[in-house]
């Protein structure tokens, strides 16, 4: 890793998405067209039908050409070893972006159904284009709306999907990161979780998200069990972070 890719600091597009902060929040997108970008890079770039080289294309991407929000490659080794340990069935992704995280979970679970839900239209389609590239698309469902939009999303995850008391090994908690703990909680509220599920979620450090931090440390040894797996924020090695990787220990054996 040069020094450029070590220190975002020294990078005009990590500098670029600090401005973009709020754009984020309300579009999903930087606001410089670096998710369209990335696309294209990867339809151009990278080799058909093959998700190490379409993961490997959008590491190079974020590491090269323009900084991206994606879970990582250093943090997503990590998410890579939880869904390997929990060997899910049914995964549910909060937070799409680019597809790059539903591609990880789908490379690290080769027989499960992934399922990501992304606030930002646009950002579906981007990653709809990608996963196809990457010869997972029948895999890989994402579903437009949010946790908290009222019950319209967790239903027609219910309704259309087959997600049901009990058949959810796995969450990956990536998007807003005011609503991670809300969002969970309407997932228990839902038992859609069996003893044994895991939930892994990123940015507890950076941005932070104190509440479910502090949620998880509550909950100890009694409602979830959770390792604090220390790291880097992604694409750079100058900023920490925090990946939460918390087995539930309710509900009923699967
Ligand atoms: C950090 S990115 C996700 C990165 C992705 N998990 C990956 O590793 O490639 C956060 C995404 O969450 C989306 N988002 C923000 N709030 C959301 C919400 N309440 N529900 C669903 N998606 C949301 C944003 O539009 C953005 O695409």
């Amino acid at each position: 890793m040069g020094l450029r890719q070590r220190i975002p600091l020294l990078r005009w597009s990590f500098l670029r998405l600090a401005l973009g902060v709020r754009n984020i929040s309300s579009t999903g997108q930087v606001g410089d067209g670096r998710e369209a970008a990335l696309r294209d890079y990867v339809v151009a770039n990278a080799r058909q039908g093959d998700i190490d080289d379409v993961l490997a294309t959008i590491d190079r991407f974020a590491y090269e050409e323009s900084f991206l929000i994606n879970v990582g490659d250093q943090k997503g080794a990590i998410l890579d070893a939880a869904v390997r340990r929990a060997d899910p069935r049914l995964v549910l992704e909060l937070g799409t972006y680019c597809g790059y995280g539903a591609l990880r979970l789908a490379r690290a679970a080769p027989s499960a159904r992934i399922y990501s839900v992304e606030l930002a239209e646009a950002n579906a389609d981007i990653a709809r284009d990608v996963w196809a590239h990457a010869g997972v698309a029948d895999r890989i469902t994402c579903v437009v709306g949010t946790i908290g939009d009222g019950g319209r999303t967790l239903d027609a995850l219910a309704t259309e999907h087959g997600f049901g008391p009990g058949l959810l090994d796995l969450v990956f908690i990536d998007h807003d990161k005011a609503a991670y703990l809300a969002d969970l909680q309407s997932i228990l509220d839902r038992g859609w979780l069996h003893r044994g599920s895991v939930v892994v979620a990123d940015n507890v450090k950076l941005p932070g998200t104190p509440k479910y931090r502090e949620y998880m440390r509550r909950q100890q040894g009694t409602l979830f069990d959770t390792v604090e797996h220390k790291t880097h924020a992604e694409y750079q090695s100058l900023f920490a972070d925090l990946v939460l990787e918390s087995e539930y220990l309710g509900g009923q054996k699967p």
